[in-house]
């Protein structure tokens, strides 16, 4: 069978302390805020892969259509013989790149959740023997160390995970990108589009509330980490959309006054009645903002594919 190596390039103990300095500043903050990369733990790796399912949830299906009708043609563009993925998951809509891509040699996926790289590893290595799988337990936002593998490089990053990052997050992500690639190598993004809010509202909020328990799923998180004793069942899911930011915004509502206790940090965090805590924006895109934000970190969008109904898009992009 060919190799499969997991690299952690941050220490357990550094993911520790970005938890712990995440949840003080977020919790500490007013309005109160959690970043979402915290969602992903076994269980909340799980939890997304069920959203990928749900009748509401049209991303993940609208992003495989295009990959099956375009695979071709980006492996034409950028025949790779390595592909990173950032935020790679079960890697599950990967395979149809993969297949494409007929030089390929090495698959370097990079996910902050051990669990799903080493299962979606495991899997891609029994079918896949002739590939060379170097995972990457890593923050794709805390500046990466790739390894050195043959070009060309393709950099995917699919399932609009980069609409979780906030503008100057998105920013900053997006030069550090610029700055991993080569004369010849390319980025493949996956950005959801803006539409209907009550699609959209629905897809964050779905009737058998998968993605209630998702977003509740952080505090589970904070509680095993850090010791704290939220009660997920006296926080309510709320999904609404920002119609100026073009935003999704993920929140989750205390029923009650009530005092949370993070001993870990020391902390008592007096939340009100009706309380609002942001645990996750989740930005619509636009193929002039898409274009835009990549031009502004020197890349340069050189193709375009969405959906038959427009709601997703895979855009290539090139150093400019
Ligand atoms: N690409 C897959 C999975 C998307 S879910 C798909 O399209 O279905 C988002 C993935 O990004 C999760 O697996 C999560 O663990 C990972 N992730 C989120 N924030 C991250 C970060 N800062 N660094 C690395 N991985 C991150
Ligand atoms: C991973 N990311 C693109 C998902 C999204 O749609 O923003 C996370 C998610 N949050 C709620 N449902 C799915």
């Amino acid at each position: 069978m060919s190799p499969f190596h997991v690299t952690r390039t941050l220490p357990e103990d550094a993911m520790a302390a970005a938890l712990r300095a995440d949840v003080q500043h977020g919790l500490t903050s007013d309005p109160k805020w959690l970043p979402p990369k915290w969602f992903y733990d076994a269980h909340g790796s799980d939890l997304f892969e069920q959203i990928t399912e749900l009748p509401e949830y049209y991303p993940t299906r609208a992003e495989r259509e295009i990959l099956v009708a375009r695979a071709g043609e980006i492996a034409t563009a950028l025949p790779a013989r390595t592909l990173i993925e950032l935020g790679s998951g079960s890697s599950e809509k990967t395979r149809y790149l993969i297949d494409a891509l007929t030089g390929l040699r090495t698959y370097v996926p990079v996910d902050v959740s051990d669990s799903a790289l080493t299962q979606a590893g495991k899997a891609l290595v029994a079918e896949r023997p002739e590939l060379d799988v170097h995972a990457l337990i890593a923050d794709f936002t805390a500046g990466l160390t790739l390894p050195d593998t043959p070009g060309p490089r393709l950099l995917a990053f699919l399932g609009g995970t980069i609409g979780n990052l906030l503008p100057a997050e998105r920013a900053e992500f997006l030069t550090g990108v610029r700055a991993l690639l080569s004369p010849g190598d390319a980025l493949l993004l996956g950005t959801d589009l803006v539409k209907d809010e009550q699609v959209l509202v629905r897809a964050y909020d779905d009737a058998a509330g998968v993605t209630a328990a998702f977003n509740k799923n952080v505090l589970t998180v904070v509680n095993r980490e850090l010791g704290a004793d939220f009660e997920p069942d006296t926080f309510d899911h709320v999904a609404r959309w920002n119609s100026e930011r073009e935003w999704i915004e993920m929140r989750l509502r205390s029923r009650t006054a009530q005092t949370v206790k993070v001993p870990a940090l020391g902390l008592a965090v007096d939340f009100a009645a009706g309380e609002e805590m942001r645990t996750e924006v989740s930005a619509k895109f636009r193929q002039e903002s898409v274009r835009t934000e990549l031009a502004a970190a020197g890349l340069e969008l050189a193709h375009w594919w969405t959906d038959e109904e427009g709601r997703f898009a895979l855009s290539l992009s090139v150093a400019g």
